[in-house]
């Protein structure tokens, strides 16, 4: 087994997941705001602290996505921040593109950004204990969206992140988000995603990645947020998993979904249903962002000193999430 290979068995094994906790500083400011905080480094830092010095981190998460001004800050006992989360056994990991800008030539669509200086940037990054990193593709659904400039300008981009990542001995988290905004249908979504997904695998292969460690963030088959043909759970695990089946090659080992704007039971819920009827041999589980800290979050802005309690939510929502990635949970776990 490679090294690459076992260090993403270990972020993802026993129904382990991810924590994607690099919010940008613009985004998080954005999350912040919405329960009336107001948005310092220290802020952002104490509430990130709660989460990763939570006692559900031993056992259910497997690794945490950082930003790059939270890799560099120091806990409250002077404690590096990797070093917190390599302390409860899991892996520290890091947002290493710069975000998506609009693509020439087609204004309506997104390039993702971040290859300048991006092999010195990964060094750093290593030295400072990540041992995984993530790139984020996005595209949108339109009569004409995703075009092939998109798919292609973007595939091109995650390749060559990933080779450079694996060059510095890192996963690559290889993501090509298909969003959710618009009045698409399931099946639209299904059409797109497939080709985004095959498309990104042809370059990842040209550009010689070793697919057996590369841990893939998708989206699942959902219908747009703002369709009136929404498709029950059941038939979004089907849908999800015959894309992921024809879409995504053998060698990968795990999967890893994003949450997407789903509500937190939802995205748990749909994640159950997959690992239940799971067909495949990849590890299914979950890399989410607000589906983990969205009520944690809501908690913890009514009164910043109660860790506890906020600790408290957020391992509920970590313990449903890993019972689901090994198709485990149900509706009466919740209470
Ligand atoms: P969500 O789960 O909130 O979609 O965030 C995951 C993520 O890392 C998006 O890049």
């Amino acid at each position: 087994m490679s090294e690459l290979n076992s260090i993403a068995l270990k972020i993802l094994s026993k129904g382990k997941g991810i924590l994607a906790a690099d919010e940008s500083n613009a985004t998080m400011t954005k999350r912040l705001e919405s329960v009336n905080i107001l948005s310092t480094p220290e802020n952002r830092l104490s509430f990130r602290q709660a989460l990763f010095s939570s006692s559900s981190m031993s056992n259910c998460i497997g690794g945490v996505i950082l930003y790059d001004e939270t890799i560099k800050q120091k806990t409250s006992i002077n404690k590096n921040i990797p070093e917190l989360i390599q302390s409860v056994n899991s892996v520290p990991g890091i947002k290493v593109d710069t975000g998506a800008k609009i693509l020439a030539n087609s204004p309506n669509e997104k390039i993702t950004e971040g290859l300048d200086g991006l092999r010195d940037r990964l060094k750093e990054y290593y030295k400072l204990g990540a041992r995984f990193t993530k790139w984020r593709g996005v595209y949108n659904i339109t009569k004409e969206h995703p075009s092939k400039l998109a798919i292609y300008s973007n595939s091109h981009a995650l390749a060559r992140y990933s080779a450079l990542v694996q060059e510095c001995n890192m996963v690559p988290i290889v993501e090509p988000e298909v969003l959710m905004d618009g009045n698409h249908s399931a099946q639209d979504c299904f059409t797109k995603t497939s080709e985004v997904i095959k498309r990104c695998f042809e370059e990842l292969i040209s550009h010689k990645i070793d697919l057996t460690g590369v841990i893939l963030k998708p989206n699942m088959i959902l219908a747009g947020a703002d369709s009136n043909k929404k498709i029950h759970s059941k038939e979004v695990a089907k849908l999800t998993l015959k894309c992921l089946k024809d879409s995504v090659p053998i060698e990968v080992p795990g999967i890893a979904f994003l949450s997407g704007g789903q509500s937190e039971i939802e995205a748990t819920e749909n994640l159950n249903l997959i690992n239940k009827e799971n067909n495949t041999d990849f590890i299914m589980s979950y890399s989410y962002g607000r589906a983990l800290q969205q009520s944690a979050l809501k908690h913890w802005s009514k009164n910043l000193d109660d860790i506890e309690g906020t600790q408290k939510v957020f391992n509920h929502r970590a313990k449903m999430n890993t019972f689901a990635a090994q198709g485990k949970w149900s509706k009466e776990l919740e209470n």
